[in-house]
């Protein structure tokens, strides 16, 4: 077949699959293992404060953009970008910068996947034999030579035949059962964790903030959080809006999205840290935090080995919804260059990811653990330089292109589909583009680079 023609592109069968995909997409280890994370190493509710400012003022006018020109221009986003300004083809270096941000996020993220999906084993057999999981097990699991690498490629394996085997079938379906299921278990996670002894330190921790505690890295740290929550700067929002029906109307969409990711994250938040306080725990526990903590709040209740188990299945679920979307922006753009089909093209991308992904997984191993570059294992180097560099780079373009570049008429045109006049709302995304986004990205580049100082 050659280049395809828009007749043959996959789309979404309704607006409500739509959003159930771009929500699968946002939500993810991001969640549930980053957000917790990241609070706990960079002290908690000023953090929170920050991310949250920037999920408003960037975040969800990044997603508006990209979700727009990707519906717009129906193609991947190399050639979505390369052609959305004619005459300017230099914006395609958004979709190939997205492309290699797509490799370096999967070489870590299919490293803590394959951990959640061991934690459904373990945290079953344990079960199934009357013990409970610690600490131990989560170290012996990161710090493996074999295990870690065999479950990455499991995980690597699934994603790729999801992928193979088209959009709509694929995605849809996974991620609008199982979503719901997994907000009830974090409820229930919740609930418990609050009615621990000593709770409320947790909560405090995550909202009374200490903005004295804020520095240039803390901010960009929640910042790149924030384009990596919602998925954002490298064009997975672009493909997914490729396949956006034209009666979705995309900035209520994207608010919906951003509000439902964030209320999981914070109910992550919620169960993990005061769990954290009650056991006598560091919150800084790092990329372990998660994986340490949820056995130990389960393990206080009634069958909680079991409920461990169902929160690890629902997190993996969750986590295929992520990887898929990841994996999509090479393979779109594979396809459209017409040389291999959706097969060959999910093939090449998920064996390349592998390879990249073994010094990632290997980075806590003794092997390579002593192994730095800019003082910064594998692992921790592939996240920083796609969340805190790629992804605002990404999304930076993004905004400019969103607030200045475009005609503002054929953008509003595209963004406000379905209303017969342009709503308040629309007006409103367009000016923090046009005033806000752009600045804020640059100031925080440029503050944690040390070239100014805020
Ligand atoms: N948002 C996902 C999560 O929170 C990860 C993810 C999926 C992502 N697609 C992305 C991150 C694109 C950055 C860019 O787990």
């Amino acid at each position: 077949m050659s280049v395809s023609a828009p007749k043959s592109r996959d789309a979404f069968a309704s607006t409500l699959g739509a959003f159930a995909a771009t929500l699968g997409s946002a939500i993810g280890l991001g969640n549930i293992w980053k957000f917790p994370y990241l609070t706990g190493s960079n002290g908690g509710a000023a953090f929170v404060l920050v991310y949250l400012l920037a999920i408003a003022f960037v975040g969800i006018p990044i997603l508006v953009v990209e979700l727009t020109i990707g519906r717009k221009m129906r193609a991947s986003a190399v050639r979505a970008y390369g052609t959305v300004i004619p005459g300017q083809r230099f914006w395609a270096g958004v979709g190939v910068a997205g492309v290699t941000a797509a490799f370096l996020i999967m070489a870590f993220y299919t490293d803590v996947a394959g951990w959640v999906f061991a934690y459904v084993f373990k945290s079953f057999g344990a079960f199934l034999c009357g013990t409970a999981l610690d600490g131990r097990t989560f170290g012996a699991l990161a710090g493996g030579t074999w295990e870690p690498l065999l479950w990455q490629a499991a995980v690597l394996a699934l994603t790729t035949g999801i992928i193979a085997a088209g959009i709509s079938k694929g995605i849809e379906k996974v991620t609008k059962t199982l979503m719901p299921l997994l907000f009830i278990l974090l409820i229930v996670c919740d609930i418990r964790a609050l009615t621990l002894p000593g709770a409320g330190a947790g909560v405090a921790y995550l909202f009374r903030p200490d903005l004295s505690k804020l520095t240039a890295a803390i901010v960009l740290y929640a910042l790149g959080l924030a384009f990596f929550k919602l998925s954002l700067g490298m064009g997975t929002m672009t493909t997914y809006g490729s396949y956006l029906p034209d009666e979705t109307r995309i900035v209520p969409t994207a608010t919906r999205v951003a509000l439902a990711d964030t209320a999981v994250s914070l109910l992550a938040g919620l169960a993990i840290f005061p769990a954290v306080f009650a056991f006598g725990g560091k919150p800084a526990g790092g990329p372990g935090l998660l994986f340490n903590t949820i056995p130990l709040i389960f393990s206080r209740m009634p069958l909680g080995g079991l409920f461990t188990s169902m929160f690890f299945v629902l997190t993996a679920i969750a986590t295929i919804g992520a990887m898929v979307s990841i994996l999509e922006v090479p393979v779109a753009w594979i396809i459209e260059q017409g040389h291999l089909g959706r097969r060959g093209a999910a093939l090449l991308t998920g064996g390349l990811m592998f390879a990249l992904g073994i010094p990632a997984t290997l980075s806590q191993n003794p092997l390579l653990a002593e192994v730095k570059i800019f003082g910064k294992n594998f692992f921790d180097l592939f996240d920083f330089m796609s969340s805190n560099v790629l992804l605002p780079l990404g999304g930076l373009a993004i905004a400019i292109l969103g607030g200045w570049a475009l005609s503002r008429k054929d953008f509003a045109a595209e963004m406000n589909k379905g209303y017969a006049s342009e709503p308040w709302h629309g007006r409103l995304v367009f000016g923090i583009l046009k005033f806000l986004t752009p600045f804020l990205i640059l100031v925080i580049l440029l503050s944690s680079l040390g070239v100014i100082n805020i």
